[in-house]
């Protein structure tokens, strides 16, 4: 059986995964021929958080798959600004919907919406947490460029901290074998030890790095992320940090021809325009598998038209989570739920 939600793309098993890629790649190839497959289906995209592609694309997906789909991007102009919960406003949209993507500040939102509703949830972005449609895109756009997911150097780039999109990636290409990791940020802006853990756990290898010069002649791929302005404590920490990294014509000369150079966009400066017209850039491309990925996606979750009711479970521990940014620290109803690991037991939100 397919998932109900879809808020980690480890939800999913291997098999499961490619066979979504795979569905991705056929409806890139024709995607015309699906465009009845969500016929009568509405999607809700309730977007708490500024948004560009991954709203669009979702949308772009359901009405190029025949269904229609309601929503917002700015929650002051629905009942959130009044002080609406996460839970009444899931509650309330699950019922007239078919499917619901989320996006929200904080970490864990789409696990407690999950909670909630009566139709699939899918993960837009919870905070600096994860993004596992950007990762299935990532995946959609690695095997049509590179022909492969296992057997990559990948370095990342930027913000490896605050940025959910690297780590979704790593959590799930640690799962192919062969995949090592070049981690290119500075100090304060590392890769967390939680997902290093992971990438050990899982048998792959990782390396960490100051420059791009050092790694960029041993790199498959390079995935580059803007500095998360939004999510650092202070202007001057975010201040520090600015401009530091910036891929431009120089170094792409010292990658290898077959390069493949990502980023998630939106670029703040940290690709020079110049890097555009590189045949190895495929960001934009990268953009318009997103759109097939989704559109693969939606068509899983939503095979299954039924409604169900949802059932929260009850905590089996006593834990409280303390991130300052994780949803329960919010939204005082949530139970805290937690999900055992071979460290022991983490929150079921955020995996603190
Ligand atoms: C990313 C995000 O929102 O996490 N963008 C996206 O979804 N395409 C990356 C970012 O905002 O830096």
């Amino acid at each position: 059986m397919f998932v109900r939600d879809l808020i980690d793309l480890n939800q999913l098993s291997l098999d499961e995964l490619d066979d979504v890629v795979d569905m991705a790649c056929r409806i890139s190839s024709h995607p015309t021929h699906y465009s009845s497959a969500c016929r009568d289906k509405l999607m809700a995209t309730l977007f708490y958080e500024p948004s560009t592609r991954t709203q669009m694309s979702f949308q772009s997906a359901m009405l190029r798959l025949g269904g229609k789909i309601i929503g917002f991007d700015n929650p002051n102009g629905t009942s959130v600004a009044k002080g609406e919960s996460l839970k009444d406003t899931v509650m309330v949209l699950s019922g007239y919907t078919d499917i619901i993507t989320i996006r929200n500040p904080l970490e864990g939102a789409a696990f407690a919406a999950s909670l909630y509703s009566q139709v699939p949830v899918i993960n837009a972005g919870d905070g600096g947490h994860l993004h596992p449609t950007q990762t299935l895109t990532d995946i959609v756009t690695l095997r049509n460029v590179l022909g492969r997911t296992e057997n990559l150097v990948i370095g990342m780039c930027g913000d490896l901290k605050n940025g959910r999109t690297v780590h979704s990636l790593c959590k799930t290409m640690c799962r192919y074998g062969g995949n090592s990791f070049v981690f290119i940020s500075t100090e304060e802006l590392g890769m967390p030890q939680y997902i290093k853990d992971i990438i050990t756990r899982s048998g792959c290898k990782y390396t960490e790095v100051r420059t791009i010069e050092e790694a960029m002649p041993y790199l498959d791929v390079l995935y580059m992320t803007r500095i998360q302005r939004e999510r650092f404590d202070s202007f001057e920490e975010y201040k520090a940090q600015e401009g530091i990294y910036v891929l431009d014509e120089a170094k792409m000369k010292l990658g290898r021809p077959e390069l493949c150079v990502l980023h998630p966009l939106p670029r703040v400066d940290e690709i020079a325009y110049e890097v555009d017209d590189d045949p190895r850039a495929y960001y934009f491309k990268q953009t318009l598998y997103g759109m097939y990925a989704r559109m693969a996606l939606i068509i899983r979750l939503t095979s299954d038209s039924e409604k169900f009711i949802p059932k929260v479970p009850k905590p089996t521990h006593d834990f409280t989570c303390h991130n300052p940014k994780c949803i329960t620290q919010f939204e005082k109803y949530l139970p805290h739920l937690t999900v055992e690991t071979p460290d022991g037991p983490v929150c079921a939100y955020c995996e603190h």
